[in-house]
């Protein structure tokens, strides 16, 4: 392997606004994103040799190219105590929550550990433009961009995901054995998720550029085979049904709070004389049920605002700081025409509709035209500049970036 020190490091292009999704492509394997949903997601995994063909190139051009964030930089990371981070080591199995010092991470041709990195996108450039390649699925199942970082041997044992995941290799070369198994019985000894028996049905080594994508519960293990391999994890997450509509229906109660016509009190004037008074009165049950349908609580499309909201809040340590700048809303709205906003890397949008979620809020109920525009270009393009006409200089836009969750 050549050094790291003598390579060019890899500058990942971002997506184009409109992936085209009916266009053969290299990083699928040279299939479109409308077959490779149709055949492969959440189905069954797919090798994909050069999926970023740049690496070949640069053999071809006797150039080496590496990946686009150095070890020194992301041990520098796995320093910050916001960075959800650990170390694993095999050879006995153990691992540790970060942040970590720099002496505390083992030289990169040590053998038997691993370093992983969550929320790589909020933290370089790079790999929140390697995460823009994968908006052909929706943003509600993104979770995040892993990185890993090992040493000869490292990896994290054979496990499984409840995550469909798609492995980039970046630096180094990483052996990928998988199995479809239907044993996924853990070993209950071992302080990690490692599988109890795992039988590998197909092998393959991975070299910088390749990329091996895994539906849900496919049993896998990873082995590093070169000091400072990186592999870049995009992982997709799927909530329990009992999640969904949990945090669909509390937040669905919450809403009830803004309405005073639900503070009147049942009353029962037309309530007969009872031989089984400890029965729930019928009264009760048909003005319930009237209540109900009055609000459309019966309804699907009640339930899904609460749902939305859930989805777009961020990442339990997401960390939002303000302007470090002083802005008033009338100067807000004066960069806007010059400046492009954009979300916050931790920042998560969602659109139900024409109704836009930012971290868990509704930002367009109640704004005028030019503010709900404007949400709505952040949620589809992730950026919107321009004049936004007479709507008021105080608006969710302003509060938004006020909070941080919103960028210049
Ligand atoms: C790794 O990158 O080492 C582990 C990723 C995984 O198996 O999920
Ligand atoms: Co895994």
């Amino acid at each position: 392997m050549t050094s790291f020190y003598l390579s060019k490091p890899y500058d990942p292009p971002q997506a184009p606004e409109n992936l085209p999704l009916e266009r053969p492509w290299a990083l699928l394997g040279g299939i479109s994103p409308k077959s490779f949903m149709k055949s492969y997601w959440h189905k069954r995994p797919l090798l994909v040799r050069g999926a970023i063909p740049a690496f070949e190139l640069a053999k071809q051009m006797g150039e080496s190219l590496n990946s686009a964030i150095s070890p020194e930089e992301l041990f520098k990371i796995a320093g910050k105590d916001v960075v959800e981070s650990r170390l694993i080591k095999a050879k006995p199995w153990s691992f540790s929550d970060g942040p970590f010092k720099k002496t505390s991470i083992p030289a990169l041709d040590l053998p038997d550990w691993t370093l992983l990195l969550q929320g790589m996108e909020a933290r370089h450039p790079a790999a929140a433009k390697v995460l823009s390649w994968f908006r052909f699925i929706p943003d509600a199942r993104l979770d995040d961009l892993m990185i890993s970082i090992a040493g000869p041997g490292g990896g994290v044992g054979p496990h499984f995901d409840s995550y469909d995941v798609f492995l980039i290799q970046m630096s180094g070369r990483r052996r990928w054995r998988i199995s479809e198994q239907k044993d996924l019985t853990l070993n209950t000894e071992l302080p990690l998720k490692i599988l109890q028996h795992f039988k590998a049905e197909q092998e393959w080594d991975l070299e910088p550029g390749d990329m091996l994508y895994l539906p849900p519960h496919v049993a896998h293990d990873g082995i590093s085979l070169d000091a400072g391999c990186q592999t870049w994890s995009v992982g997709f997450r799927a909530q329990s049904y009992k999640e969904l509509l949990q945090e669909g229906l509390w937040r669905l109660a919450e809403s009830l709070e803004d309405i005073p016509e639900l503070e009147k009190h049942f009353a029962d004037p037309k309530q007969a004389a009872t031989s089984s008074a400890e029965q729930l009165p019928e009264e009760i049950i048909r003005q319930v049920a009237q209540k109900l349908k009055d609000l459309k609580l019966d309804r699907v499309a009640t339930f899904l605002p609460g749902i939305a909201a859930y989805l777009s809040e961020p990442k339990p340590q997401a960390f939002f700081a303000g302007p470090t700048q002083e802005y008033s809303p009338e100067e807000f709205k004066d960069s806007l025409k010059t400046q492009a906003l954009r979300p916050h890397p931790q920042t998560r949008l969602l659109a139900l509709g024409k109704t836009i979620y930012c971290n868990g809020e509704d930002m367009t109920s109640g704004q005028t035209a030019s503010i709900q525009k404007a949400w709505r270009s952040l949620a589809a393009s992730k950026q919107v500049q321009g004049n936004l006409g007479g709507a008021p200089a105080e608006s969710s836009l302003f509060e938004a970036f006020e909070a941080g969750w919103l960028i210049f």
